[in-house]
């Protein structure tokens, strides 16, 4: 598989200290740093938007991967490529014009991932895999961090391998992702890991260890 790449969701950080946890997580070790926004209306909680991202952009060079859970998205996502981010996923849930917002995303000059529900299935992303660089399945239904993972997704995660076979498309899964539960997601086709709880939980001493052990068991 390619390389694994570990990417601490901020979601679980202390967001009076923003800065500080990000700059905290790209030492102990990140590959990527998951920045989730979210907007009250596709999903159940709200958390920030690219002024945010833009300030935390000075406090690494790490490759800020900005996952919209957000309807609609296309009239955000030049502020987002502006405040810094590398990579910027859809939900193809999130309107009827993903195709539209991921040939954006490209023109930006930036990298474009789909996002897929739990409910929904695999076959929806076919038609846009020559438009992605990344498909982030979700492991648990999007909204709040430190929810449990939920096995049956990985269907979806090994039919979205399987459809992707020869091509340079990522495949990320993101809820519940821990030591554990990588190894099931690994088996399963992915090679990119979002984990909140389980690098923010027990505080800034611990995210080196934590970041280690999803990597050892990946
Ligand atoms: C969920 C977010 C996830 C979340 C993961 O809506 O998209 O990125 O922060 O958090 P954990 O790892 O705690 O499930
Ligand atoms: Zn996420």
């Amino acid at each position: 598989m390619a390389a694994p790449v570990i990417a601490p969701s901020i979601l679980s950080a202390d967001f009076a200290r923003l800065g500080e946890e990000t700059r905290a997580v790209a030492e102990a070790g990140a590959d990527w740093i998951h920045l989730d926004v979210m907007d009250g209306h596709f999903v159940p909680n709200i958390t920030f938007g690219p002024p945010v991202v833009k300030a935390l952009r000075p406090h690494t060079d790490k490759y800020f991967d900005v996952h919209l859970m957000i309807a609609p998205a296309d009239p955000y996502l030049a502020a987002f490529a502006e405040a810094g981010a590398d990579g910027i996923t859809v939900h193809v849930e999130a309107g009827p014009h993903v195709h539209r917002s991921l040939q954006t995303i490209r023109a930006l000059g930036k990298r474009a991932g789909v996002a897929l529900n739990p409910g929904t299935p695999a076959a929806m992303v076919e038609p846009l895999l020559d438009m992605v660089d990344l498909v982030l399945v979700m492991t648990v239904n999007p909204g709040f961090g430190g929810q449990s993972f939920l096995a049956g997704a990985l269907e979806t995660v090994a039919r979205v391998k399987a459809m992707c076979a020869g091509r340079d498309i990522r495949i990320e899964v993101d809820g519940g992702i821990d030591a554990e539960t990588v190894v099931a997601a690994v088996r399963a086709g992915a090679d990119t890991f979002v984990a909140g709880n389980a690098v923010f939980k027990g505080g800034p001493a611990h995210y080196a260890e934590r970041i280690a052990a999803i990597r050892a068991a990946a």
